[in-house]
């Protein structure tokens, strides 16, 4: 990868074909085929242990597939050749514990890896910081740390943190679950406003609501394996499979 050309609207952001994930002799991800087009949001559901963490890890190499192939943006990101940070670069995560550095301020959590990994000067950083904790709502905690900040303000300046690096898409583990009910909703706002953006998501989530109402897709996973995919509203109200309305009935 040299020059960056702007992504193509007909390549997939994300294209999953065939992904098998083993931990020893535990096989976690069976198979798993998805594609996610430029400005879709994917919300992805299933079980505690079904692979969905497994599953985003892969697709930014966190996690090594035991094979199948992952292309990002049209760049088979298991090739040996490329240049992982760079595509890394392109994009963002957010973890449901929101893993900020504590001994940095809000503005030094935002600026540090623009400036190491991208390399842009202070005074640019600066500014794109500043920028996107305006769009979390949080422009005035730009000096405070980490522990003076509630839950739902740490997963919104990790939110700003990811979107500093200028990623081409999203990819959130949980982002809401390790919250208070009370905090959850200014974290879910600023994700529906990301995805109004025209940003690309995939969203591992239990936020019905949310998936229902921002989700262009809704994956069902179970076992390792997609069990079932369709608008949100279908998959919801009319699941085609046992195993999703068993799993809905438990979290509806
Ligand atoms: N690094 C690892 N080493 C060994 N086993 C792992 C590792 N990471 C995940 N697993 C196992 O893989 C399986 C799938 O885990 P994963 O975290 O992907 O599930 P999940 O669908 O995200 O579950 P949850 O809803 O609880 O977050 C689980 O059985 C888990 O114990
Ligand atoms: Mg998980």
């Amino acid at each position: 990868m040299s020059a960056e050309p702007a992504p193509s609207p007909d390549v997939p952001a994300i294209e999953v074909v065939g992904l098998h994930k083993s931990f020893g002799d535990l096989e976690v991800l069976k198979g798993v085929d998805l594609t996610v087009a430029p400005g879709q949001v994917v919300c992805v559901i299933g079980p505690s242990g079904s692979g969905k963490s497994t599953l985003l890890r892969c697709v930014n190499r966190l996690e090594e597939p035991t094979s199948g192939s992952v292309r990002i943006e049209g760049i088979d990101i298991l090739d040996p050749e490329i240049d992982l940070d760079r595509v890394r670069a392109r994009i963002g995560m957010v973890f449901q514990q929101f893993n900020l550095f504590p001994h940095l301020s809000v503005l030094r959590n935002l600026t540090i890896a623009q400036r190491r990994v991208l390399g842009r000067g202070r005074a640019e950083a600066v500014e794109v910081a500043r920028h996107n904790l305006e769009r979390v709502g949080l422009t005035d905690k730009v000096d405070a740390y980490p522990a003076h900040l509630s839950g739902g303000q740490q997963q919104r300046v990790a939110i700003a943190r990811a979107l500093s690096m200028n990623p081409d898409l999203m990819l959130f583990d949980e982002p809401t679950s390790a919250l208070d009910p009370e905090l959850v909703g200014d974290v879910l706002d600023v994700m529906r406003d990301l995805a109004h953006s025209g940003m690309t998501m995939m969203v591992v989530t239990h936020e019905m609501g949310f998936a229902r109402e921002v989700g262009d897709e809704m994956i069902f996973m179970d076992g390792g394996v997609v069990v079932e995919s369709g608008r949100p509203r279908e998959v919801l109200s009319d699941p085609r499979h046992a195993r999703t309305r068993a799993f809905l009935s438990k979290v509806l």
